[in-house]
């Protein structure tokens, strides 16, 4: 924007609010579950959904390249060759919107209610945060700079269709697509703000290693009178290996765990200590008396500076209608870790499944199945990218954005590092309390405006500082 008179801001406002909801409406209602492949056709739908309205929106050379798994749109602007060039990366998958029954309004069929925190209204649906809303307003801040003639450099889109089950076919694609992608700076918008009169920039994303355990006893069911007693029960056992993997200061036991693990200075945690957070709010949010977790730690360094390591999923036996005695023959578990930016993934799934295996009594098979991971990342600050996105919520919100680390994952952004060595911006609009991956999850109208309000001035901003 030339100055505050911009054409853009009208342009975002009055004018075209209905219709950047609409169309965010239309896409949301696409069932895009990646985990799921009863929804294949739908996810597939989606990137088709995205290639229409890239072209609708002026882009060029939209493309869907396919994959082994869902296909990744690409499409670009090259205003000037000579001008820097954006990465817009972005994930159209949503996670399974399961369990149904505790949603409020239909999953896949948007409604805008009020809320406390959305006073304007929340867009209710799965996807609306976690990532449709917010990689949306990507291609409307594009729309509203192309079609007011005010794009101030190049952009390349690249969004995919497997985030949410840990985007291996996107690797593939970013390592043989270094040219294609090259660019000055990567912006992802899939995170959030610390609240909608705090503005934040998100600037470290944990690491993940994530595994299946499964222990197995007998060959088969048992009567558990008959053999109770005498045989190890797998669930039993399985509980207690898990319960002995956090001590008592719920430090993890695995040998060599925090061996790379980074312990922030004391001025750094200070810093952090900084940020508004009321802990009488959050135990309120959440229905709990205390919070817990590793002792030395306050609860926004448990939940982005330290590993965790939390089981997911358990099950084995019964666990029908009434009671039947029985002695299960196996047990299962799906176990993740969260890792922090210096721990190497497929190191601590090693760790894991080496200690896993070594606790397990003879009297028991254990398997341990590594399902996906990643690295954790931090942004650094001292570099023109991120004070372009600075100044832009500076900008939009009258107020300078606080850096902050997440304890979310987002695994690809390290391999944009490292493949097209490229820093990313953690561009995100999303609260907390926003629900993502959970029952009733929604966005912020406002903040889905915001966002397209903020992502303009980073590209005026970032062009700026380029020269
Ligand atoms: N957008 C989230 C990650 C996120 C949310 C980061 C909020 C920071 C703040 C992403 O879609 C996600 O859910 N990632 C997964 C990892 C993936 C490999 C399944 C996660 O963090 O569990
Ligand atoms: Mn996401
Ligand atoms: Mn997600």
């Amino acid at each position: 924007m030339r100055n505050k008179n911009s054409i853009i801001v009208p342009y975002i406002g009055i004018k075209n609010k209905d219709k950047f909801l609409n169309e965010l409406f239309e896409f949301i209602k696409i069932p895009s579950v990646s985990a799921d492949i009863k929804f294949k056709q739908e996810v597939l739908k989606a990137a088709s959904f995205l290639e229409e309205n890239l072209i609708k929106i002026g882009a060029d050379n939209v493309q869907v390249f396919q994959t082994l798994g869902y296909p990744i749109v690409y499409a670009d602007k090259i205003i000037d060759p000579k001008l820097p060039t954006i990465l817009v990366y972005g994930h159209y998958d949503v996670q399974p919107a399961d369990p149904y029954e505790l949603w409020d309004s239909d999953p896949f069929n948007p409604i805008v209610k009020k809320t406390k925190i959305h006073p304007q209204g929340a867009i209710f649906a799965r996807g609306a945060c976690d990532d449709k809303g917010q990689m949306f307003m990507h291609l409307k801040a594009f729309e509203a700079m192309y079609k007011s003639n005010e794009l101030y450099c190049n952009v390349k889109f690249m969004f995919e269709g497997e985030e949410e089950v840990g985007s291996s076919n996107l690797e593939k694609f970013v390592r043989s697509n270094v040219d294609l992608l090259k660019a000055d700076v990567v912006l992802v918008s899939d995170t959030g703000i610390i609240n909608n009169s705090t503005p934040s920039i998100c600037v470290g994303l944990r690491g993940l290693s994530y595994v299946e355990v499964e222990v197995t006893g007998p060959n088969r069911d048992l009567h558990s009178g008959l053999y109770g007693g005498a045989v190890a029960n797998p669930i039993n056992i399985l509980t207690k290996m898990i319960a002995s993997l956090l001590d008592d200061n719920n430090r993890i036991t695995i040998p060599g765990f925090y061996d790379d693990v980074e312990d922030l200075s004391t001025e750094e945690r200070a810093e952090m200590a900084k940020a508004p957070f009321s802990l009488d709010n959050y135990r309120k949010a959440l229905d709990i008396d205390t919070v817990y977790g590793e002792k030395g730690y306050s609860t926004n360094e448990r939940n982005a500076i330290r590993p965790t390591l939390d089981v997911n999923g358990i099950w084995g036996g019964y666990t029908g209608e009434g009671a039947k005695t029985v002695i299960a023959s196996k047990a299962f578990a799906k176990i993740s870790m969260r890792l922090v930016p210096n721990q190497d993934w497929k190191k601590i799934t090693q760790l894991f499944k080496n200690h896993f295996e070594s606790i397990a009594p003879k009297a028991l098979k254990v398997v341990v199945k590594p399902h996906h991971g990643g690295q954790g990342y931090v942004t650094p600050t001292d570099n023109i990218a991120y004070q372009a996105a600075s100044k832009a919520y500076e900008t939009s919100f009258g107020k300078k954005p606080i850096p902050q680390r997440s304890g979310g994952s987002i695994p690809i952004v390290a391999l944009f590092e490292q493949e097209l060595k490229s820093k990313t911006i953690l561009m995100g609009f999303g609260l907390d309390s926003d629900a993502i991956h959970s029952p009733n999850e929604h966005f912020g109208v406002w903040n889905y405006l915001k966002g397209i309000e903020t992502i303009p001035y980073f590209y005026k901003y970032f062009t700026a500082l380029s020269k």
